[in-house]
């Protein structure tokens, strides 16, 4: 409303007072109906895109059930993939649409409010100094200038978000259980919370501070934590019992679809941005769902027609010390190598990175990381603490954001495929910042941190679990 209206309100007489009341208020009524009506007309146009699940490795098709992570009938480990009736992808424009502009190959039932998405924009600071001609980044985190506006930073929101508009209507009553060390948790707790979605995260205690917000979370989200000392693995296996107890879902990782499909808006939004699939992606891996989920979108893409053939060669990155995945690809092995757990928990306490500190990642089976990498010919790369944080500090100066060690990791190992002449002056080269923003996030607003409910010893019995849960329902 335009300050000098309430300026010249002030020179009318007294009695008037009213009437400008009435008025002014007829006006405000009038905006918020407009921009609700605006959000309820996107909702209502909607109708989510209708698709079929193939097997990977058999190449049966067949329904989804609602939840399906797995085909029953495949005896080989492999991901099952949404088949899209809509094959050209027809982006929503407009304001808020946030990823759900990607519906058409988004596996989702409905769309939750506040959606954000990834924001890609041609580099020139960062591109002028790697002296490269066509470098895009693909941002997932909090810079209000380039409108990006990832609350929790990171781009495990397009995870949640995609994930938690999956849910129909027949699981609505049922607990969503998430295990991260967090960044994915504090995903799911936001966008849980904005909706009213019940969600039990399963989190290291050690973690806990990765549990920040902007503001006191719904009753809906509840906490628990394997003690300190512990670390991402027994938070999985607490979440791996809670998940045989009736009224609890689990999220199921990087076979959810929709969690891969969510992280592939990231591909998504280089390619339209672009007009056509990127030479090279770039992103440092813990899982290696968002680089899988990056090839599936190619893959749509190439069949879509209208942005090439090319498929980007993926160019993922671990965090030395912790390299499994990595030496299993320098092994030209499908399997990955022993790892013992004790060198692997001291090794994940090393590294800068500890999101990337993964040790049973999606790597061998069909339509798993080393596929992905076969189909693009890829590579694995490996980075130091010292690279990561000189790359860090350069992606800051240069482009004027702070961004997360995890993708400090991949910018880094974009250094060391220029150095290596992998990478020429004229590739286009997307390069996935999956997270960032957090400093200057933080400094905008005040934090308030999620407490756990309980706290589970390491050794904690399948009773005992079933009897805190009950009371905490
Ligand atoms: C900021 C950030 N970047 C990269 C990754 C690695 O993603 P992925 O596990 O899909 O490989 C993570 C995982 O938590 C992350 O939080």
């Amino acid at each position: 409303m335009p300050p000098f209206f309430f300026l010249s309100a002030l020179l009318l007489p007294k009695s008037c007072y009213f009437l400008v009341c009435i008025f002014t208020v007829q006006i405000l009524t009038f905006c918020i109906f407009a921009e609700n009506f605006n959000a309820m007309s996107d909702k209502m146009i909607f109708t989510p895109t209708k698709y079929q699940l193939q097997t990977v490795a058999t190449g049966r098709v067949f329904d989804d059930q609602g939840w399906t992570l797995d085909d029953k009938q495949c005896d080989k480990p492999s991901m099952v993939r949404p088949v899209y009736e809509k094959k050209q992808l027809q982006v929503k424009e407009g304001r808020c649409w946030g990823l759900y502009r990607y519906a058409d190959w988004l596996p989702i039932k409905t769309m939750l409010a506040n959606p954000s998405e990834p924001v890609t924009y041609k580099s020139e600071g960062l591109a002028n100094r790697l002296g490269l001609r066509n470098l895009y980044i693909t941002f997932n985190g909090y810079w209000p200038e380039r409108n990006a506006r990832m609350t929790t930073c990171s781009f495990k929101e397009m995870e949640a978000f995609s994930v938690c508009a999956r849910l129909g209507e027949e699981l609505k009553d049922k607990v969503l259980v998430v295990a991260s060390a967090g960044n994915t948790a504090r995903a799911f707790a936001k966008v849980c919370s904005d909706n009213g979605i019940k969600l039990l995260l399963c989190v290291p205690q050690d973690n806990i501070n990765a549990l920040w917000f902007d503001k006191p979370l719904n009753d809906c989200v509840k906490l628990i934590t394997t003690e300190s000392g512990s670390d991402y693995f027994d938070a999985i296996n607490l979440s791996n019992v809670v998940c045989e107890m009736e009224g609890y879902l689990a999220e199921g990782g990087a076979k959810n679809i929709a969690r891969r499909d969510g992280m592939g808006t990231t591909m998504m939004s280089a390619t339209t941005f672009i007009g056509r699939t990127p030479d090279f992606y770039f992103q440092a891996v813990g899982s290696g769902t968002g680089a899988i989920a990056a090839w599936e979108a190619n893959l749509r893409f190439v069949e879509d027609g209208r942005f090439g053939t090319n498929k980007a060669r993926l160019m993922v990155s671990q965090n030395k010390p912790f390299l499994p995945m990595y030496e299993a690809w320098r092994a030209d092995s499908r399997a990955l190598l022993p790892y013992d757990a004790d060198q692997a928990r001291k090794d994940a306490a090393e590294i800068c990175a500890p999101v990337l500190s993964n040790r049973k990642p999606p790597y061998g089976l069909a339509g798993g990381l080393f596929d992905a990498l076969k189909d693009t010919h890829g590579d694995i790369l490996a980075v130091s603490n010292t690279e990561a944080n000189a790359a860090k500090a350069l992606f800051e100066e240069t482009e004027g954001i702070d961004i997360y060690h995890a993708a400090a990791v991949a910018t880094a190992s974009l250094q060391q495929a220029i150095e290596k002449e992998v990478v020429k002056a004229d590739d286009v080269v997307m390069l996935n910042i999956t997270g960032g923003g957090e400093k200057r996030f933080q400094a905008d607003h005040e934090m308030y941190y999620l407490k756990p409910n309980h706290i589970f010893k390491i050794d904690f019995t399948k009773e005992e679990v079933e009897r805190v849960l009950t009371a905490m329902r």
